[in-house]
């Protein structure tokens, strides 16, 4: 890349699974030339995983990330994408997932957090949080201070990082062909959780989860159990 300094860097040590000699990668925002690499690579990762995990996007989907209702980060390593994610800034008349929500009230400070790919050569490099704390920052530049976003019960990778990166469960909804968290993260007011009222859930027992969302309960922290992924829930301190 030429011109202004990355947006981000670092470096990558993993290549297929395995550790490697040290690869730098750097980061930018996309336009319209990079287009067709992204849809190339979102091609690429639908055809490799399960349908119900990973929401198919059109092209319009992402032609109109760049041109009107957000952007697309990109990070490139040997000169070549290799990771993408998208940030929608919704507008008063686009779909908003404060709706799914039912936080309509919320609408003008949102934005989401939606779809991203990393290469599967260079997965393992939590190249996700990468993308997903530089959307964070770009969300509050943008003067949007409510960031949600939708992952698969069944995503694992998805699912901790989206934690690790402070957003939290709070509904599962039927979405995309399948069910989701919506997750949030208010950059504007921490939450933290009733320490004393939480308990683990299985992220497979849908019936368990809605019940503890629908009664109030946040998901907090996410860690193998005995069968696949389990979470923690508990209500918010001071409520
Ligand atoms: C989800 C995704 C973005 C995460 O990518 P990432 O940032 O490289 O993931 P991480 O570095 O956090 O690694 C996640 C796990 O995958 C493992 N992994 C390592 N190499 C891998 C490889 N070549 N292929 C698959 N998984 C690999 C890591 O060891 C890690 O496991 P751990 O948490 O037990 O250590 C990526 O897997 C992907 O593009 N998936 C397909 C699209 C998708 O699911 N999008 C999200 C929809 S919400």
């Amino acid at each position: 890349m030429t011109g202004s300094p990355p947006a981000v860097n670092g470096t990558l040590h993993c290549r297929d699974g395995r550790p490697c000699a040290p690869v730098p990668f750097e980061g930018r925002r996309l336009g319209e030339a990079d287009l067709g690499a992204v849809i190339a690579l979102h091609r690429l990762v639908l055809a490799s995983m399960p349908a119900h995990l990973l929401a198919t996007e059109t092209d319009a989907f992402f032609a109109d990330h760049m041109a009107r209702i957000g952007r697309i980060l990109g990070l490139f390593a040997e000169e070549r994408l290799i990771a993408y994610g998208v940030l929608g800034l919704p507008g008063s008349d686009d779909p908003s997932l404060a709706d799914d929500l039912g936080w309509a009230a919320e609408r003008a400070r949102v934005a989401h957090i939606d779809g991203i790919s990393v290469l599967p050569e260079w997965r393992g490099n939590r190249l996700q949080r990468v993308l997903i704390a530089w959307r964070l920052r770009e969300a509050a530049a943008a003067g949007r201070s409510l960031v949600i976003t939708t992952v698969a019960p069944g995503n694992t990778a998805s699912l901790r990082n989206a934690l690790a990166e402070g957003l939290t469960i709070h509904a599962l909804r039927q979405k995309y062909g399948g069910w989701r968290y919506l997750m949030a993260r208010d950059l504007d007011g921490p939450l933290a959780p009733s320490a004393a009222k939480g308990c683990w859930i299985d992220a497979a027992d849908i019936a368990a989860q809605e019940r503890l969302l629908a009664a109030g309960a946040i998901g907090w922290k996410a860690e193998p159990g005995a069968a696949g992924m389990r979470v923690w829930f508990a209500p918010a301190a001071g409520t």
